[in-house]
């Protein structure tokens, strides 16, 4: 951690302005290096996200056998063993804050004959890992938990594994892909039931890497997948697209400044991804997408965002999973729209890096917004474009671990009357190293 972390401020000044880039996809990240190290031979990935989440996951994989170096160009070089023979780690691996290197790491262990003991930082050791180890254990792996079936955990994989037919009980990209990978490894047919879709960055990369995956939708959007194990990968050359769950705090952060704005240029633009960008266009916002590209097998584009007035919105909980890591941000664009926005079905939100609806119910109410916590979601009603303050002057923001607690306040700073402090800006390294300078670059951009 470092000290420059600590009790930062942000205040209003200056409107943003100017065309900045994000760093590349954490998903799609963590899901490179795990299939280039099962395939044999040397993939090459650019755009990588080197934040710290990914780097755990880089980490992981070295330790499980794979080689991994960047070269000074910045692209990702990765000589994999191939699915099935990943070796056994000397030390226990340590996950850091990263939920999605553990669960999908689970389930490549899960069909290994080997043993591995996951640990992780304080916020990591509270989330539930249930979601996993039950249907990785049905696939034949054995867990030893800490109790509430929580990190430290070691695992014992099984081979061969069993294929199962599972139907996921949440909406959860993790599960379904811990999942799919134990699948890999899986004599026959491994079968993932998502009622409700969530990103599938698995599937399009498990199936670019030669994997035969089908996915066959229902008509009431119910997805089948099915993958069919003992599978081959081949190494591929990987572009990495910006992260949309990161373009949202600048994109956010201007559509609340005044005189703002901003071009955010590179981002991926899955419509499994994408459930910000349309409520936020549904509120008024003046957000236009340009230059529609497909970059490595996933949708991009570039992105406008400027100063709107926005209105407030009963948001279908079924957009939930296509803006999943989005609420925390979007709840202060809602407390800056006039009228009411009210959203529901979010209970996930309470065990991300933090309980965000909690975090995000006092945190807003601490810079004067109106702010009701539900069980499974918030009610906000917004202050119309009136700057929102705090009755104690200059608040102090605890993030409490959670990365996007951290910079969803620090773009509400920017339009909060008087500022506020974040207490530790370090866990910004997890996702989006460089936050604040980016934010730096564009206020100097319009001075
Ligand atoms: C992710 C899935 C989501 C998301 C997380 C990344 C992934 O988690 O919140 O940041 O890469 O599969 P859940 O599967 O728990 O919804």
């Amino acid at each position: 951690m470092t000290e420059i972390a600590r009790n930062m401020l942000f205040e209003p000044g200056a409107p943003l302005r100017g065309t900045v880039q994000v760093p590349g996809d954490k998903s799609i990240s963590h899901r490179s290096l795990m299939l280039s190290a099962l395939s044999v031979g040397e993939s090459r990935v650019s755009g990588l996200l080197e934040g710290e989440d990914v780097l755990a996951t880089a980490a992981a994989m070295r330790a499980l056998g794979a080689q991994i170096h960047r070269s000074d160009d910045g692209v990702w070089h990765v000589h994999g063993v191939g699915v099935g023979s990943l070796v056994q780690p000397e030390t226990a691996l340590d996950m850091g804050n990263s939920g999605t290197s553990t669960r999908l790491l689970m389930g490549l262990l899960a069909s290994h004959d080997l043993t591995a003991t996951f640990v992780g930082d304080a916020s990591l050791s509270k989330r539930p890992m249930g979601r996993v180890t039950t249907p990785l254990g049905l696939m034949g792996a054995e867990f030893m938990t800490s109790p509430g079936g929580r990190l430290p955990l070691t695992m014992r994989g099984l081979v061969p594994a069993v294929p199962i037919e599972y139907r996921l009980p949440v909406a959860s990209a993790q599960v379904k892909s811990a999942i799919l990978l134990a699948g890999l490894n899986t004599p026959g047919i491994t079968r993932v039931i998502e009622p409700v879709p969530t990103r599938d960055h698995s599937e399009r990369m498990l199936r670019g890497f030669g994997a035969q995956l089908t996915v066959e939708t229902q008509a009431d959007g119910t997805r089948i997948i099915s993958l069919t194990g003992e599978a081959e990968l081949k190494p591929q050359t990987l572009v990495v697209p910006g992260d949309p769950s990161s373009a949202a705090f600048p994109v956010v952060a201007a559509l609340i400044t005044p005189g703002s704005d901003v071009t955010v240029t590179n981002v991926g633009m899955n419509p499994t991804r994408t459930g910000l960008f349309r409520l936020l266009r549904a509120m008024g916002a003046d957000l236009t997408i340009i230059n529609e590209r497909e970059v490595g097998g996933e949708p991009v584009a570039d992105l406008v965002a400027r100063h709107s007035a926005l209105t407030g919105i009963d948001v279908p909980p079924d957009i939930a999973p296509s803006m999943i890591d989005e609420f925390p941000v979007f709840f202060v664009a809602a407390a800056h729209a006039s009228g009411t926005t009210r959203t529901s079905g979010l209970d996930e939100l309470r065990v991300k890096e933090s309980d965000r609806l909690a975090l995000m119910a006092q945190g807003l109410a601490r810079i004067g917004a109106s702010v009701e916590e539900k069980e499974d979601g918030l009610i906000i009603a917004g202050r119309g474009g009136d700057p929102l303050s705090g009755s104690n002057g200059t608040p102090t923001i605890a993030a409490e671990l959670d990365h996007r607690i951290a910079m969803s306040f620090a773009v509400a700073g920017l339009a909060t009357r008087g500022g506020l402090i974040i207490d530790d800006m370090s866990p910004v390294a997890t996702s989006f190293p460089g936050f604040t300078a980016m934010l730096d670059r564009l206020r100097d951009a319009a001075a």
